[in-house]
């Protein structure tokens, strides 16, 4: 979003000849377009900024022109301006104090231009930014101090561009809290400061762009993308192919090293990140005394791994430990409680090793075990209950019991029990007999996540049920219904 295209701008040219006084071409530039808060003067063959904008823009588009230098102050007149679009302009760099008394900006964008080294004073003050763009320059340097005090960042794109070397110490949890994204694709870098990088916030890390540069291929670089690609992360999924590394720096031995990890095979993954791998966390509800099986399955793909659990109940359990034939331990990693009880709730973490290589990863499930009288689950189940088999009474009693007024000519009545629904015994419809009780307590679980669907509910509630009544036996549903209030 944001470029405008040209039946856009047509659109946007006619509503401006429909719709603005003719008095606002006092400030609005005669080579732009001005419509509500925005100024878009792309496309104007400028290569200086226009003279007078007016003062209350949130949008100034200057995309697709010529300009070569922003001074001091440049935007200080247009003291609510929040995004500021300078794509494809000629940009190669900027005074200082360029952005003072334009804080409110957080969405700037100089992307495709011919910058060169972003200098620590470019953006200072902009503590409001969100987004950057500075993709496809000439950037060889981004100064150490660059993007401290942009404590609202949530996006840079410092994609297509020559940097070498990149200020990662200086983005941490608490000067960038909203930090997602950072790309650094398409770049010249060769070596990183990887305890930096490892040290960056795990949301930083997550998006973090780092393919389709000029990598050494060494242990340290490997083990730090190894771990990404364990987490999964999507920055690595997507460009798989394009995580290339050189063997000492020989354009002509470049290894995907993503796909191909033989020449890694020899790195010693220890300690390489200190933080636990993914815990994936689940939730069982089981009801007491039915088996239950909850799988130990996590981010490690190794067939040869150990399995712990630790249950609430038990403690630690291993394969050796086991002392109970009602809990298994499968070689999988999956354990079986033959038969929960209410005790046995709680939460479950599975830890799962890989020896060989010296991980582990985990795994929680929340295991919840209902017992059959809890009374909190009776009340409501029971009301449900009650109403259900009243509305089907009523519609069983207006639907198919035989129908004696002379307009119907339905030959026979369905053979259904009606003594069991007539309506005189409606009001013990609502405290259903024990039989119906212990029923409903036993599938009560099922009841409680998919109503219609338990055996007893799509009996009762077959489609037939709800079929249009033939032709005239509205009329004698009519009476029955009079009778029935
Ligand atoms: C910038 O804003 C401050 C107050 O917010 C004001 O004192 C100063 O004159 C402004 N500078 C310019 C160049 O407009
Ligand atoms: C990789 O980067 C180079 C410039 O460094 C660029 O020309 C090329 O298009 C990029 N390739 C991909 C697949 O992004
Ligand atoms: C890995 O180590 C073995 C033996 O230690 C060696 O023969 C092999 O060349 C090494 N592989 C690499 C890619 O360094
Ligand atoms: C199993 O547990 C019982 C008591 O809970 C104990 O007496 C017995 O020695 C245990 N057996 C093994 C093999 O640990
Ligand atoms: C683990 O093994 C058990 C028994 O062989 C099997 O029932 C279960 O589906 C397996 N679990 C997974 C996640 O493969
Ligand atoms: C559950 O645990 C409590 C104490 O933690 C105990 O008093 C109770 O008897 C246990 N219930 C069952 C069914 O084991
Ligand atoms: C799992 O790894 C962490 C460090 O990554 C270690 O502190 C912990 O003891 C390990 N747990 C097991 C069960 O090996
Ligand atoms: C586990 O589930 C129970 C009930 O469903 C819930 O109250 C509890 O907060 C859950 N625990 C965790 C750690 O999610």
């Amino acid at each position: 979003h944001g470029y405008l295209n040209a039946s856009h701008a047509h659109f946007l040219l006619s509503l401006l000849l429909l719709l603005l006084l003719p008095g606002s071409e006092e400030t609005c530039p005669s080579i732009c377009l001005c419509v509500s808060d925005a100024v878009i003067c792309s496309s104007s063959g400028l290569s200086k900024l226009p003279l007078s904008v007016p003062s209350f823009s949130t949008t100034l588009d200057l995309s697709h022109n010529h300009l070569s230098w922003l001074g001091p102050g440049s935007f200080k007149r247009m003291p609510r301006l929040e995004n500021l679009r300078m794509a494809h302009n000629q940009l190669s760099s900027m005074g200082i104090g360029v952005f003072h008394n334009a804080s409110g900006l957080r969405h700037l964008d100089l992307s495709s231009n011919k910058l060169q080294v972003v200098e620590q004073h470019y953006f200072q003050g902009l503590w409001r930014l969100e987004e950057l763009l500075l993709y496809n320059n000439k950037i060889a340097q981004v100064e150490s101090s660059t993007l401290i005090g942009l404590s609202s960042l949530k996006k840079a794109y410092f994609s297509l561009n020559q940097i070498t070397h990149f200020p990662f110490f200086s983005i941490q949890d608490h000067s960038h809290p909203f930090l997602t994204m950072l790309d650094l694709s398409s770049n010249r870098m060769s070596r990183l400061p990887w305890e930096d990088v490892k040290a960056l916030p795990r949301l930083v890390q997550r998006g973090l762009y780092l393919h389709n540069n000029s990598l050494i291929c060494d242990c340290s670089m490997y083990s730090v993308f190894w771990h990404w690609d364990l987490r999964g992360y999507e920055s690595l999924k997507d460009f798989t192919d394009e995580h290339t590394c050189t063997i000492l720096g020989d354009q002509r031995g470049s290894i995907r090293f993503l796909r191909y990890t033989r020449f890694f095979q020899n790195c010693s993954m220890e300690k390489a990140v200190s933080q636990p791998l993914t815990v994936l966390l689940s939730n069982v509800l089981v009801s007491e005394g039915r088996r239950v099986r909850l799988d130990c399955q996590t981010s490690l793909s190794s067939t040869d791994l150990s399995f712990t659990w630790l249950s609430p109940s038990k403690g630690y359990i291993t394969e050796d430990s086991i002392n109970d034939t009602l809990i298994s331990l499968f070689p999988n990693g999956t354990l079986e409680i033959q038969a929960a009880k209410v005790n046995d709730s709680g939460l479950y973490v599975c830890t799962a090793v890989d020896i060989k290589q010296a991980l582990n990863a985990t795994r929680e499930v929340n295991v919840t075990v209902l017992l059959p009288a809890a009374e909190s689950f009776n009340t409501g189940y029971t009301t449900l209950l009650g109403c259900v088999v009243t509305m089907i009474s009523i519609l069983v009693y207006l639907y198919l019991t035989p129908c004696r007024c002379s307009c119907c000519k339905q030959p026979k009545p369905p053979v259904i029990p009606i003594a069991t629904y007539d309506p005189s015994t409606l009001t013990s419809v609502f405290s259903p007999s024990a039989r119906d009780q212990s029923k409903i307590q036993t599938n009560k679980h099922v009841a409680f996540m998919e109503p219609m669907l338990s055996e007893e509910g799509t009996q009762r509630f077959s489609p037939s049920f709800f079929l249009v009544p033939p032709c005239k036996v509205q009329l004698c549903m009519a009476q029955r219904m009079r009778k029935l209030s």
